[in-house]
């Protein structure tokens, strides 16, 4: 349990290779009294997190032929997204968390009004390294990708289900409630990787249809597994605290399924996620072995 397979082993170790010196080179490091700032955007965008976004989305445009550094460019934005919006999960005013990543919460290392500072810039961030064509040669990707990225981001996306999440602590939920609140929450931000992947590689919108569907199953899959995580899982391995979400009155699969049955309908989405990839050659094995790494993982 938790071991990739070979393949993604590899491409898991290179994308954090290639995640952590791209953040490096583009992030600012001011010498002013901003320094602080900028050393916070480091510490939550540097050194830490599976980086399944940026993966999935070079992964995805790998297998339309696009160059890497430009998909590790729009990868560096979507986990710039990605990373603010565990900085904000964090804060207490949210979950109140101490560790992520193995490391002190941004808060808890640099002050929560730090940590808001931090949040608003990686996201500001994010569509300046879309917006630059160095990211793409061609004005219509560039404005395709800003805005997957921005409706899978906003009130519409992460934020609309981090609402849902917060307005639905303590609520008995019912199954397409929870559904709807995980596609936001997670799904969002997991599709719109796939989605800029296949804008980069200029699939046309029919071309898209079974990659949504392969990134929908996927989302839901991975929220369950991280739901899976907190009732069940090792915090040390997890980098962050466990067994939060019941006492929270968090409206989560395993609270309605119960662990066992959420389990399964997990493996069951990772199937379906992989069926959708049916007429891809091996050039898809990236994709299929990301989803079956995603309910075994431990962290
Ligand atoms: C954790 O996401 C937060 C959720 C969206 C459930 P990940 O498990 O992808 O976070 P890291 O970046 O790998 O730690
Ligand atoms: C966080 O979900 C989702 C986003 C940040 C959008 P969780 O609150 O379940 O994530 P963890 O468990 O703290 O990583
Ligand atoms: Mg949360
Ligand atoms: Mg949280
Ligand atoms: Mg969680």
């Amino acid at each position: 349990m938790g071991v990739p397979d070979p393949l993604l082993a590899e491409s898991l170790a290179r994308i954090a290779r290639d995640v952590d010196s791209m953040f490096d080179a583009l992030l600012p490091s001011a010498t002013d009294n901003r320094s602080v700032l900028d050393q916070a955007m480091r510490h939550a965008a540097i050194g830490g997190g599976k980086r399944l976004r940026p993966l999935l989305l070079t992964a995805t445009a790998a297998m339309y032929g696009v160059d890497h550094a430009q998909a590790l460019r729009a990868g560096i934005a979507i986990e710039a997204v990605h990373a603010y919006s565990l900085v904000h999960d964090d804060l207490p005013c949210m979950d109140d968390d101490e560790l992520r990543h193995g490391k002190p919460t941004v808060h808890k290392a640099f002050g929560e009004a730090v940590a808001v500072l931090v949040g608003d810039a990686l996201q500001a961030f994010a569509f300046e390294v879309l917006a630059d064509p160095a990211t793409s040669g061609d004005p219509f990707v560039r404005a395709e990708l800003v805005k997957v990225l921005a409706q899978a981001a906003g009130a519409g996306g992460m934020v609309g289900g981090q609402m849902l999440d917060i307005a639905g602590e303590g609520q008995a939920l019912g199954l397409p409630e929870i559904t709807r609140l995980q596609q936001l929450k997670t799904g969002a931000l997991l599709g719109a990787a796939v989605e800029m992947g296949a804008v980069l590689g200029k699939v046309p919108a029919e071309g898209r249809t079974h990659l949504r569907g392969y990134a929908r199953d996927l989302g839901l899959a991975f929220q369950i597994a991280d739901d899976l995580l907190d009732h069940e899982g090792d915090a040390a391995k997890a980098g962050k605290a466990l067994r939060k979400d019941a006492g929270a009155g968090k409206q989560t699969f395993v609270a309605v399924l119960g662990a066992d049955r959420a389990r399964e309908q997990a493996q069951m989405l990772v199937d379906q996620a992989i069926a959708h990839l049916g007429h891809h050659g091996q050039e898809a094995d990236v994709l299929r072995a990301l989803a079956r790494y995603i309910v075994e993982r431990d962290h």
